[in-house]
């Protein structure tokens, strides 16, 4: 029987165990075909209308995944000043760069004005500094359209109960600030959450979005946000996010709202997770195989340091385990809980997980592992980030980043 990577033939002409040889482990892997995919999907949402996709690139900011977005046609938005460092870097210009920020500093908003990026302010106090910084200039405003959605708490970005965007109530303050210092609000911005597999409080928000950006004379985009979902358990057959539906619907509305409008404006979107997470996966060793009191543990050299979103949201990802680089998907199984090198009892890949029974020196391999992985790793427990590898449409691999050295965690000393 074949196992989900060997079925989409993820890892071309190798096989986990040769690429952690060569490479060493942990080791993030990322498939070009699949990358390119789903950028071409989000690239082609909205074929009747004047349409950009930005990547949003704190998912993954890794040089190379960022020149494929770039050759793709997509657009990207940028967190922060080290965001849009790096997208200059792999060749983006200033004018396909869109800095949403957030509880920004003068200096961080000035970089990206002197960037000549586009900056979304995401509060009135932000929108007096960029006023202060930059009178008569053009930018954007994030809006809360009083809809959230997410696959956690800690990551619905819009409603009542978050710190994001301009309350809708108070747009009259915002044309105030705005004419105060001769600004063009030429855009309007939103990001509802992160992750939703239905998309219905998306139109919903994008519905109430639409419904205030009548409100703004002088505006040339609009933008929905990012957040279309990944299925997480593909192994038990979960479902794609819809977007051949999505993309109906969506497009229905905002043909709808051109009619009774009479605006035509440039809608954007800024998904990350859907462009990257299936795209890549993380490699990691088994080091041990114990039982403690009954419960039966995994120890690998995946520690939270390196993926961090089970241990902060409970993620789930799904594992594979490969022996020998083939995938173990027949004889007995075992429930397990696949842990880390890291000194917290928090330090859970996957918990109470039956998978075929683990020997130490297999290959643990984490799917959808491609968005939030890396970008959020740390050198917690003075761990050294991992490597990146790609696998090219041609089947080859090549070492896209690095792994750190303990040089590396000596940098910024002065010794
Ligand atoms: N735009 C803005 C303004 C955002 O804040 C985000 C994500 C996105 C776009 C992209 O959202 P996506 O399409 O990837 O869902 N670390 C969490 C997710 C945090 C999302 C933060 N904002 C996780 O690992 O699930």
């Amino acid at each position: 029987m074949d196992s989900y990577t060997q079925k989409m033939n993820f890892f071309g002409n190798t096989d986990p165990e040769e690429l952690v040889t060569k490479y060493g482990s942990p080791l993030f892997v990322y498939n070009e075909d699949i990358l390119r995919r789903q950028m071409r999907r989000v690239a082609g949402l909205l074929p009747n209308h004047r349409f950009t996709s930005n990547f949003s690139i704190k998912t993954n900011s890794n040089l190379s995944i960022l020149k494929i977005a770039y050759e793709e046609g997509l657009n990207a938005d940028a967190m922060s000043p080290g965001e849009i460092y790096a997208l200059k870097k792999a060749g983006f210009p200033s004018e396909r760069i869109f800095y949403v920020s957030n509880n920004v500093s003068e200096d961080e908003m000035q970089y990206a004005i002197d960037e000549g990026v586009i900056v979304s302010v995401d509060s009135l106090s932000q929108l007096e500094m960029f006023g202060r910084l930059n009178r008569g200039g053009k930018l954007s405003v994030r809006i809360n359209p009083g809809v959230g959605a997410g696959h956690h708490d800690k990551v619905v970005t819009a409603g009542k109960k978050t710190k994001f965007g301009v309350a809708a109530q108070d747009i009259e303050k915002i044309r105030d600030v705005a004419a105060k210092y001769d600004l063009h609000i030429i855009g309007l911005n939103q990001h509802i959450g992160s992750l939703f597999m239905d998309y219905k409080p998306f139109l919903e928000a994008c519905r109430n979005f639409l419904h205030y950006a009548e409100e703004f004379d002088e505006l040339e985009f609009l933008d929905f946000g990012g957040g279309f979902g990944t299925p997480y358990h593909k192994l038990a057959d979960e479902q794609e996010f819809d977007i051949e539906t999505f993309k109906k619907e969506l497009d229905a509305l905002l043909t709808e709202w051109k009619k009774t409008s009479g605006r035509d404006v440039l809608f954007k979107t800024e998904p990350g997770r859907y462009i990257v997470a299936e795209g890549g996966v993380l490699l990691g060793k088994v080091h041990s195989v114990k039982e403690n009191y009954g419960h039966k543990y995994v120890g690998t050299d995946i520690g939270m340091n390196v993926l961090m979103r089970p241990e902060l949201y409970d993620s789930w990802h799904d594992v594979e385990i490969y022996r020998e680089g083939k995938p173990v998907t027949e004889g007995e199984r075992e429930v397990y809980s696949v842990v880390g090198n890291i000194c917290e009892s928090g330090d859970i890949v996957a918990k109470d997980r039956e998978l075929p029974v683990t020997h130490e020196h297999d290959v643990v391999c984490i799917l959808d592992a491609g968005a939030y992985g890396f970008s959020m790793s740390s050198n917690y427990n003075n761990r050294l980030r991992p490597a990146e590898v790609l696998i090219h449409s041609d089947g080859s691999d090549s070492l896209i980043r690095r792994r750190e050295t303990l040089e590396d965690l000596m940098r910024c000393f002065d010794i």
